[in-house]
């Protein structure tokens, strides 16, 4: 697959070939992606819903992002790898966000960090960058915040809206990230942003004038339930799972499986020599004393 992806790699891509960027939360699903050849793995923060179970983003914690960012990692020999900020981990302070930053670079052994916001987050950005950390940012729709608002609807319908998310997007470049996601925003916008920012944009559901384009990983595999509109499914492995699923249980109810091809066999002299030797146990009348472990008449 060649050399590891870089930041400058990547921002290189811009105006030349797009970008494929998928999620993954788990060694063994981000070593198929790995190989699959995508440029940038996210370890995003829908592992609240996908993985955990919770019905929005907000509650995974930072502690929680670690272990599946530690997971990716380890299987990564390609890809770029950003790992989401949780909620929380960058809203305080500058100080915390710099600490939360560098603990998923360090110990989750992140390439870069991702942040949702736009001009109200410049300084944290700025921070960031400043102590060398890359960063990728994250306007239009946002998951973390959006719902509190207005729900899961789409960015950038007026013209108001497409002018506050262009000022997001160019105070974010300049605060220094190196790419930008732009979530569930109109064609139009994205196009804009993407023609007049110099740092590539990655698209989910925003059309294809994006940079990059990013999607959910059980979105794509048919894995979750429920898909937003814009998600284009390529596989179902759910029906797949599913009917493996009852298979295994059916053949276990029915001594279908295990078959010999499954199973270990004893040397036939080995056997023979255990069977006389049970046969003596029997007749001795040897029990096994489970307190003691030790013969008891
Ligand atoms: O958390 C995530 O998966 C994301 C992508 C949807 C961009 O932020």
């Amino acid at each position: 697959m060649g050399s590891k992806v870089t930041v400058d790699s990547i921002m290189g891509m811009k105006g030349k070939r797009k970008i494929a960027v998928i999620t993954a939360y788990d060694y063994t699903t981000a070593r198929i992606c790995d190989k699959a050849g995508v440029d940038i793995i996210l370890v995003g923060d829908s592992a609240a819903m996908v993985m955990l179970g919770y019905k929005s983003t907000i509650p995974i914690s930072m502690d929680e992002m670690l272990v599946f960012c530690k997971a990716v990692s380890r299987a990564r020999e390609h890809a770029m790898i950003v790992a989401d900020m949780p909620f929380m981990s960058y809203h305080v302070s500058v100080d915390d966000a710099l600490y939360n930053a560098c603990r998923l670079i360090k110990e989750g052994n992140a390439d870069a960090v991702k942040v949702e916001g736009g001009r109200e987050f410049k300084h944290v950005v700025e921070a960031m960058v400043g102590t060398g950390i890359p960063v990728m940012g994250h306007v239009g729709l946002k998951p973390q915040t959006s719902p509190l608002w207005q729900g899961y609807k789409v960015q950038g319908r007026d013209s108001d809206g497409a002018c506050r998310l262009m000022r997001d997007a160019i105070a974010l470049e300049e605060a220094g990230v190196f790419s930008i996601v732009l979530e569930q925003v109109t064609y139009e916008v994205a196009k804009t942003i993407s023609d007049t920012l110099k740092i590539p944009t990655i698209g989910i559901g925003s059309g294809s004038a994006c940079d990059g384009q990013v999607l959910v990983l059980h979105d794509i595999l048919g894995l979750y339930e429920h898909s937003p509109k814009f998600v284009k499914r390529y596989a179902d492995l759910s029906s797949m799972m599913l009917d493996a699923l009852t298979r295994y249980r059916d053949d276990v109810l029915n001594s279908r499986f295990p078959g010999d091809e499954h199973t270990f066999h004893m040397d036939v002299q080995e056997y023979e020599r255990f069977k006389e030797e049970v046969k003596m146990m029997m007749n001795k009348g040897i029990r096994y004393d489970e307190r003691g472990g030790s013969e008891i008449r």
